[in-house]
């Protein structure tokens, strides 16, 4: 049966090459897709093909590119492959596109995930020519049927100039009912409240909204989603998962948490799904989800009983919880809810809501600044994504790493970071497999103390202590936050030297 039920649109189905062919050297294109969920399937080979062709006669051809956050490798890998990218905003994480930015050949603006769709309405990164959006279904007037992921959908849709809808048939049509797409943000001065006071309250409409004239082409696809598959639980992965369910454990005694505990966030990867599985072994029921991604721990918890529902913009299943949802889609209607991301990562909301917030890092120094992005201070790994929006606003938040990486030759808890994204004032809990380090209250000398005997690798301890030591002795009208400047860059300078970087 046809998705296409919006007679106009029915009549520009065309091939992806020549709607490829709608998009110009230069243009700002805004694409869906978010981690491997809901990214456009044909379009970004055909413009990859339309770039090669090009650059064969000596032609430029190179387009900025905006997403929700990561794509998969059809979307970035092929088109940073084919030079056909100058810039990328607001996240990624492919190897060939990285590679890409870490050379210099393409620009990247690591943004905050709840700021890129603001700063798109507020005019700060130009105009978008194009915007590339997968959905599921397309209903009469303009009505679109999102698919498995919103991301900045809403934003593109409503800001390009010209429109490509991607109409994806492997996506199940029973997605119509899952997502809220919120359409009364206005922009300062005239903001007022968000009224989204629970985790799984509506606030808007289940679809998303194009206005018919500005769509130039619609392509057919039936192609799957990528979607990666979670390494199994290893065994660094689940004493910190551990670490962390014991620590709630405590929070609910102590009274600061109540026993169903406080709508979670959990970041991307496989540390975060891992703390997912910790607490399907742990007693808590009545568990919410306020956050971005939908990984298979999340899954697990629905199926348990234990979620009582979840709020996302995003899923990031591996192929098997894609083949769980897809099978039982309509058995979670209703407890789960897609969002855009200026919505899902909203501050305003994080902060109400008193969000549980469980991010990875690179890495963590002394005082407590941590470093989410950058390796050695220089090359970029991911990004920022929704960490900020999440650990600066959270009710608690948690950073987890193993101690140490690079098979144990590179100690995560450093002196300095050599690049911080989340400052000693925003960072709470750190856990790595060695143990956790509350800093609550805590004073930078004794969060020092603190991180280096519960969270560093013991191989790494004793130089840690030998360099705070110094630092304290060294200058005693500057023990507030003792430094080593020279020193302490050193530190990361040594393993650039072993040529491991
Ligand atoms: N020095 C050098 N490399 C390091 C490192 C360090 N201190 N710590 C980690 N790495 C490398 C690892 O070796 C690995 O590299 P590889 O892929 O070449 O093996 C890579 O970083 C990933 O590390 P890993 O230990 O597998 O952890 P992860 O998959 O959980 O990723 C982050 C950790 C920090 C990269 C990831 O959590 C991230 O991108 N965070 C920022 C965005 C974010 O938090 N998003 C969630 C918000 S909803």
């Amino acid at each position: 049966m046809t998705r296409i039920l919006d007679p106009v649109l029915a009549g520009r189905v065309t091939s992806a090459d020549d709607a490829a062919a709608l998009i110009r050297h230069g243009d700002a294109v805004g694409s869906s897709g978010f981690t491997g969920a809901g990214s456009p399937k044909a379009l970004p080979a055909a413009l990859a093909r339309r770039a090669t062709a090009a650059h064969a006669t000596g032609e430029p051809f190179r387009v900025q590119l905006w997403t929700g956050a990561s794509t998969s490798p059809e979307v970035d890998g092929v088109l940073a492959g084919a030079h056909a990218l100058s810039k990328r905003l607001p996240y990624q994480g492919d190897p060939t596109l990285r590679a890409a930015i870490n050379t210099g050949e393409v620009e990247y603006v690591d943004a905050h995930l709840s700021h890129s769709a603001q700063h798109m309405w507020f005019g700060f990164y130009g105009h978008l020519d194009v915007a590339i959006v997968e959905v599921a279904a397309i209903l009469p007037h303009g009505l679109l049927v999102p698919s498995s992921s919103v991301g900045n959908n809403k934003t593109w849709l409503d800001q390009a100039d010209r429109v490509i809808l991607e109409v994806n048939s492997w996506q199940p049509r029973e997605f119509e009912g899952f997502h809220d797409i919120y359409y009364g943000t206005r922009l300062p001065p005239h903001r007022v409240p968000l009224q989204l006071t629970s985790t799984m309250q509506r606030i808007g409409d289940p679809y998303l909204r194009v206005d018919p004239a500005k769509v130039a082409a619609v392509v057919e696809t039936d192609a799957p989603d990528r979607n990666t598959p979670l390494k199994p639980v290893d065994d660094d992965s689940r004493a910190m998962a551990d670490l962390l369910v014991d620590f709630l454990r405590r929070e609910v005694r102590h009274d600061r948490m109540p026993p169903e505990l406080l709508p979670l966030q959990s970041g991307v990867g496989n540390v975060a799904n891992a703390v997912m599985a910790g607490l399907l072994d742990a007693e808590f029921t009545g568990l919410t989800s306020y956050t971005e991604v939908i990984q298979d721990g999340l899954l697990d918890l629905l199926d348990a009983g234990r979620l009582t529902g979840v709020s996302a913009t995003g899923f990031g299943l591996s192929p098997d919880g894609v083949k769980r949802f897809n099978d039982g889609i309509n058995g979670y209607k209703g407890r789960i809810l897609l969002r855009s991301e200026e919505i899902s990562n909203h501050p305003e909301v994080v902060r109400r809501l008193g969000i549980i917030a469980i991010n990875g890092m690179i890495e963590a120094d002394i005082y407590g600044n941590v470093n989410s992005t950058h390796v050695m201070g220089s090359a970029i790994m991911n990004g920022i994504g929704g960490s900020g929006d999440f650990a600066r606003n959270a009710f608690l938040n948690f950073f987890v790493s193993p101690s140490t990486a690079k098979g144990g030759a590179i100690s995560s808890i450093v002196p300095f970071a050599s690049h911080v994204d989340h400052t000693e004032h925003d960072v709470q809990v750190i856990v790595t497999e060695q143990g956790l380090a509350d800093l609550r209250g805590l004073s930078p000398r004794t969060r020092a103390r603190r991180i280096i005997d519960h969270c560093a690798h013991p191989a790494f301890r004793d130089r840690l202590h030998d360099y705070l030591a110094r630092a304290e002795a060294a200058r005693p009208t500057a023990r507030h936050t003792p430094h080593l400047l020279a020193e302490a860059l050193g530190w990361h300078q040594r393993f650039l030297d072993t040529g491991r970087m």
